[in-house]
């Protein structure tokens, strides 16, 4: 039986994992650009870190993470016996929570320093169906800024966001920014009243789900997939008519920035994203090009709580994180094709097998003086030496034969013009370059 990559999971396969390289380095040249700076985390974290980070009650936390137990607190659990709350670890299903928690055991933000900008890349874990665009193991690219509850935060980092997906080449007219304010402690508490009495006036057309997350999380029935529910809650009192003065103040300023910055987006009250932690602005990018129904390329927003819920003191902060699959099928959809992982300067043919030995030192000579060097190791004619240098869009052929081999010298075939040329072992690396 052959045995294959497990339900929901992907591998990156070289073309791929070149161009998930870039994608980085395309983050961290453009996010580097405001100061951000790299920061890894483990991928496995104590899950009661995502319970109190998270929310008990999302979808993340109650029904899609995995939860990894060591051997030993296996056996002890299958036993009947318990083991110790540090002893039950979760992979991480999203990345804030896990930078919040380095932030606060270290340190990161003394009191009166300048916000810590951190940014990270790497896989996600969540149980959830797989399908298009969705995975159990997904790689995110995200950005925390810890610190500072100015607006100009919220603003920088939506513009860096999308300044980030036009450099990766996702053409700006498929993008659509939603943005929206989900108010704060001192003024949401109110408005989920408001909702919340609003679905019991509805209840008979809502859905089960609706009405039982009405208990806890009221908001998140905006986010029900129901067209009967959607129906409803499109006249559900909408957040922004409800934010405290200094909640409305802070989305006026974002937004006046996005507007000087000329970044265009769509208010939507009903955006409420999945996770607990956010307050004041969240937003989130879509594209319909490519994608089946998960549409969101990105997503994330304030927190200004969430150093607390982890045992921190009292430290704002704003984030998000984009789905690199998801940024993929866009890409495709728009064209993209990933590049080409090997790169071959030289490729040296023997004419047979009395030139290997000299075959193999000039490719390594070649190798020590910078270029990329292949040669054939299965004994191929020197026609289908030249087919494999082909494949591998070799610049130069170097063929090896008694003869040339007497001589010291190699004849050395530029592949796209065709010309060759005899020349001294000795001098190859020089013409490569
Ligand atoms: P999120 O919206 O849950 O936010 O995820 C961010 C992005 O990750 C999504 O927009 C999507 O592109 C991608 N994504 C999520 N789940 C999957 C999946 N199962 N398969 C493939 N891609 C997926 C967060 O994770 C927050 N931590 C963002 C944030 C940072 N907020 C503040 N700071």
């Amino acid at each position: 039986m052959v045995i294959k990559a497990p339900e929901g999971t992907r591998d990156l396969l070289p073309n791929e994992a070149l161009f998930w390289e870039r994608f980085k380095r395309t983050a961290a040249d453009v996010f580097g650009r405001c100061g951000y700076v790299l920061i890894d985390t483990p991928i496995m974290e104590q899950t009661e870190l995502f319970v109190r980070g998270i929310g008990e009650a999302t979808d993340v936390v109650s029904k899609e993470m995995f939860t990894a137990i060591s051997g030993e607190n296996l056996k002890t659990l299958l036993e009947g016996g318990s083991i110790k709350a540090k002893s039950r670890l979760s992979l991480r299903p999203e990345g804030t929570a896990g930078v919040v928690r380095a932030v606060v055991q270290h340190d990161l933000v003394p009191l009166g320093a300048p916000p810590a900008k951190l940014m990270y890349a790497g896989p996600m874990f969540r149980a959830e169906r797989p399908q298009k665009g969705r995975q159990r193991q997904f790689n995110q690219i995200g950005i925390e800024c810890l610190g500072a509850d100015d607006p100009a935060v919220d603003a920088e980092a939506i513009i860096m966001c999308m300044r980030f997906f036009e450099a990766v080449g996702i053409p700006r007219a498929d993008m659509r920014l939603l943005l929206n304010s989900m108010g704060c402690e001192a003024c949401r508490p109110a408005y989920r009243e408001l909702v919340r009495s609003y679905m019991q006036q509805h209840a008979e057309q809502l859905c089960g789900t609706c009405m039982t997350r009405a208990e806890a999380n009221p908001l998140r029935a905006f986010d029900c997939k129901n067209e009967a529910c959607a129906a409803v809650m499109e006249d559900a009192p909408k957040i922004t008519d409800h934010l405290c003065d200094d909640c409305r103040a802070h989305y006026a300023r974002v937004k006046a920035l996005l507007d000087g910055a000329g970044v265009g987006y769509i208010e939507d009250a009903s955006l409420v994203r999945g996770l607990d932690y956010y307050t004041r602005t969240v937003f989130e990018v879509q594209v319909d090009n490519g994608m089946g129904s998960q549409n969101a390329i990105g997503g994330g927003g304030r927190y200004d709580k969430l150093a607390e819920e982890v045992g921190g003191r009292p430290t704002p902060g704003f984030g998000f994180a984009l789905g690199y699959e998801r940024c993929v099928l866009a890409l495709q959809a728009a064209g993209m094709e990933f590049p080409e992982a090997q790169r071959c300067d030289l490729f040296v043919a023997c004419v047979d097998d009395t030139t290997r030995t000299a075959a193999f030192e000039l490719a390594q000579a070649c190798r020590d003086a910078g270029f990329a060097c292949q040669m054939d190791y299965q004994q191929r004619s020197l026609k289908s030496q030249f087919k494999l240098a082909d494949k591998l869009h070799a610049r130069y052929v170097a063929v090896l034969g008694p003869e040339e081999l007497s001589c010291g010298v190699a004849k050395l075939r530029n592949m796209q013009s065709h010309e060759e040329q005899e020349t001294l072992l000795a001098e190859v690396a020089a013409r490569l370059a």
